[in-house]
């Protein structure tokens, strides 16, 4: 299992504040960046964050824990709202539950361990902001489940949806990656051109669109 970021002689007494949060965030994105564990890129998560405080969320649901990276630092954007976090990897949910502990922010997230595909089949309450981050050829799969849980005036972001290049046609078309890019434009088609909600398209980086619902 690998070692939290603190130890848990570090753990704060009082609630982390805003600022607190947001630098263990940050130091926990280049940490997760030197070692090559996938996190939001920079300008990415700088957007995310942004919306998410702009908007206030009391609920945010992200498809794809990693080691909490995003989860710490969306929280860290939203003073008032709890996280659940769904991953599939073992390792990584365990790193960031030591994470989600040493940043001081336990109560606020629940992690969810096994695959979003049925994770998503138990969810009953709505949220007001949604991070997928998660399995690329299942974004076209997942949408309208992610839409029917989205509040009205709630924001679903989806990152990677130009999956390095091979979306656009810039990286030449590998056989392997076929189900993925399928999946990734009939999703970016669908996002684009759904009347329920307000597409904008961040092509930046690795490509996020944020669907507002309206
Ligand atoms: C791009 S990383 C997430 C990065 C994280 N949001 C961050 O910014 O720090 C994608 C994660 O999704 C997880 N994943 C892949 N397939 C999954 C599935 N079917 N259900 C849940 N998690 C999955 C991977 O193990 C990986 O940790």
């Amino acid at each position: 299992m690998k070692q939290a970021l603190h130890s848990q002689s570090e753990i704060p007494l009082a609630p982390p504040t805003q600022a607190q949060l947001r630098a263990f965030a940050d130091r926990l994105y280049e940490e997760n960046t030197a070692r090559g564990v996938e996190t939001l890129r920079k300008r990415t998560r700088e957007e995310i964050f942004s919306v998410i405080s702009a908007l206030n969320p009391a609920r945010i649901l992200e498809i794809g824990t990693a080691e909490g990276a995003s989860g710490i630092g969306m929280l860290s954007a939203a003073p008032n709202a709890t996280l659940t976090t769904v991953e599939l990897c073992e390792e990584r949910f365990l790193a960031a539950k030591n994470n989600f502990r040493a940043a001081g922010i336990a109560s606020r997230v629940t992690q969810l361990f096994g695959d979003a595909r049925e994770a998503l089949l138990m969810m009953e309450r709505p949220f007001d902001f949604i991070l997928l981050d998660g399995p690329k050829g299942m974004y076209a799969e997942f949408y309208p489940i992610l839409k029917n849980l989205l509040t009205p005036g709630g924001v679903l972001a989806a990152d990677d949806v130009l999956f390095h290049g091979y979306i656009t046609g810039e990286t030449p078309y590998r056989t392997k990656h076929g189900a993925i890019i399928r999946s990734l434009r009939t999703f970016i088609e669908t996002a684009q051109t759904d009347t329920d909600m307000t597409c904008r398209f961040f092509e930046e980086e690795d490509g996020l669109i944020l669907l507002t619902k309206k």
